[in-house]
């Protein structure tokens, strides 16, 4: 099975000292968990500070986005190797990119593939917007943006894969499990097993994201094919994805 996995994206949230005090807490209360990978998305400047304050635990760090190319005259950009330098994952296609800084599938299949070559897992984020979903054609928008990230990805070794649904993301409204179970199923994994076979896409984390809260993680991570979540809101409250980490990891059967 695919291991039990929960990431929160802060986004652009925090201050420095609350970064702080928020890792050092979580070290606390999530640090010392065996069989579920608990991540720690901050925002850039935090990184650093982030992966200080989780020091001697086995929580992983991510970067939100990254551009592709090693390096250059591109002002304000993060190359591959800085994000590696500091993290273990990255977030890449996020839907609040794609809607609003100009993320592509072509761009985000250049960054898996740049992040990859570099050591990073990165975390590719598909959803369809609401018009899309109403117009009948959310497996053909998800098919075509996983197919789209991974051509050219010959292994699914390191892919971790977030199904997020654009109506889902910060409204309070998450999908029902067994919406994300039809397409992280029956589009997400069937194209990953077309891939790269059976055995190895059913190694791949999928995760669900979109206003996911300790009461609705459980319902979602009952679902076999769901094996944890991309949490935003809830990743900036302690208690609340102190509680997610273990529902995921009670349901999974690990600790
Ligand atoms: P919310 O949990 O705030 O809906 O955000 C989900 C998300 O976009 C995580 O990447």
């Amino acid at each position: 099975m695919a291991r039990p996995t929960v990431a929160g994206n802060w986004k652009m949230n925090t201050s420095l000292a609350e970064a702080q005090s928020l890792a050092s807490a979580l070290k606390v209360s999530i640090g010392d968990m065996n069989g579920i990978s608990r991540v720690l998305c901050p925002p850039f400047p935090y990184l650093t500070l982030v992966r200080e304050a989780v020091a001697g635990s086995s929580i992983g760090i991510s970067a939100q986005n990254m551009n592709y190319q090693e390096k250059g005259a591109f002002t304000g950009e993060v190359a591959p190797n800085m994000v590696a330098e500091l993290c273990d994952y990255v977030i890449l296609g996020h839907s609040e990119r794609r809607a609003l800084y100009g993320e592509t599938d072509e761009s985000v299949n250049l960054k898996v593939e740049a992040a990859l070559k570099v050591g990073l897992k990165p975390i590719i984020c598909v959803g369809e917007t609401l018009a899309q979903r109403e117009a009948g054609a959310a497996e053909s928008i998800i098919e075509k943006q996983i197919t789209k990230a991974l051509d050219g990805v010959d292994k699914a070794g390191d892919l971790v894969v977030a199904y997020e649904p654009v109506w889902a993301i910060g409204t309070g409204v998450p999908a029902t499990p067994e919406l994300a179970a039809e397409i992280m199923e029956g589009v997400i994994q069937r194209c990953l097993i077309s891939l790269y076979g059976e055995p190895a896409a059913l190694e791949v984390p999928l995760l669900y994201g979109g206003s996911v809260t300790p009461d609705s993680v459980q319902g979602f991570v009952e679902q076999a094919c769901i094996h944890g979540a991309l949490v935003g809101g809830a990743s900036l409250k302690i208690d609340d994805f102190t509680q997610i980490i273990k529902t995921v990891a009670k349901v999974k059967g690990v600790s």
